[in-house]
């Protein structure tokens, strides 16, 4: 029987999962699923030190060093670290964009075939008071031949070019969602077996939703196309809901219905949120879910990207909300 007329049944292991998928294409060679494997294993790591957060300062007071004699240091440089290092022992990929590293990291693996771009820990002002947290990473071919470092060219695809992309929330249990073009998978981490379970199978996100999520202390500098569609969901009586975590606000929305705005401020005139390893790899999820993902004038995924670091507006969500929102600012610059 075709492997692909079997749906894997909730309690699937996270490695199974990706094995099965894999049958689906008879001339794949593993690669993509042993990054994803590499990821999840990265993952397990950070769980484990965020966890533990609570107590690096006490155990900082002990003067604590870990096991290589380093100085404890904060989650978000530590996740980095973990992350890079699993890519780099994994093989597959040849350059890793991280929020992390001003410049574009080399693992030294020429041959990879894969590019990865990663926020290695996502909504970090949250760690301190004990609110969920993520990661994020995206996918990309190397359009570059093999055999020497990846090149920008490899680095600054647009969104379409995903080949996979996820994000882990670090919440009241700690979740792995991912896609790779052919629905969305999300998976539950069970910590006294150390493995990952598929929870969540083939997510689909409501066509309209009453969450609006947006951070309004900076609304004396929103559009006024921004400003009229935040009138019409509070009209509408919508909740806010607000975390602060990307990741957070993203996954509630995805499960209930609802859509999330960073547009552009006067303090952030772009934006906040990075094109390459917030804004993409969500939205690459959120229309495998049936949803949508625009920067207000364009889908966010056709963006071309001109630096790795680069931010963009970003209105993600319910489909229909997010088509009212762009709507609104269609409005605003007629207008004009
Ligand atoms: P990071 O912790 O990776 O720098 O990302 C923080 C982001 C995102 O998680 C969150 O939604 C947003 O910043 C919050 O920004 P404001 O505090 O401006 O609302
Ligand atoms: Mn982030
Ligand atoms: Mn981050």
């Amino acid at each position: 029987m075709n492997s692909d007329k079997l749906a894997l049944p909730v309690g699937t292991t996270l490695d199974r999962f990706i094995m099965r998928k894999q049958e689906d294409f008879p001339y794949a060679t593993g690669e993509l699923s042993q990054l994803l494997r590499d990821i999840a294993l990265a993952t397990k790591i950070v769980n484990r030190e965020i966890n533990r957060s609570g107590l690096i300062d006490i155990a900082g007071a002990y003067g604590n060093r870990n096991v290589q004699g380093e100085d404890q240091q904060k989650l978000d440089v530590i996740a980095n670290i973990r992350f890079i290092r699993a890519l780099r022992n994994g093989g597959e990929v040849c350059t890793i964009i991280s929020e992390e590293d001003d410049e574009l990291i080399q693992t030294g693996n020429n041959q990879g075939k894969y590019v990865v771009a990663i926020d290695p820990l996502d909504g970090s002002s949250n760690i301190d008071v004990n609110v969920s947290i993520g990661t994020i990473f995206s996918v990309y071919r190397r359009v570059s031949p093999t055999g020497r470092e990846g090149t920008v060219a490899d680095c600054l695809q647009p969104g379409t070019h995903q080949v996979a992309a996820g994000y882990v929330i670090y919440g009241s249990s700690t979740m792995l969602v991912y896609t790779t073009g052919n629905g969305v998978n999300g998976f539950t981490y069970e910590p006294s077996l150390g493995e990952f379970f598929l929870s969540h199978p083939d997510i689909t996100t409501p066509a309209t939703g009453t969450i609006y999520s947006v951070n309004e202390g900076s609304s004396e500098s929103f559009s006024s196309g921004v400003t009229a569609f935040l009138q019409h969901c509070k009209k509408e009586a919508f909740s806010g809901r607000y975390i602060g975590s990307l990741v957070a606000d993203f996954h509630r929305n995805l499960l209930k219905g609802g859509i999330y705005l960073y547009p552009a401020t006067a303090k952030n005139p772009k934006g906040k949120l990075r094109l390459m390893y917030e804004c993409n790899p969500l939205a690459f999820i959120v229309e495998q879910a049936g949803g949508r993902s625009s920067n207000g004038q364009r889908r966010t995924m056709e963006i071309e990207p001109q630096a790795h670091h680069e931010r963009c507006p970003v209105f993600i969500g319910s489909k229909d909300l997010v088509l009212q929102a762009e709507a609104a600012l269609a409005a605003e610059t007629n207008e004009a």
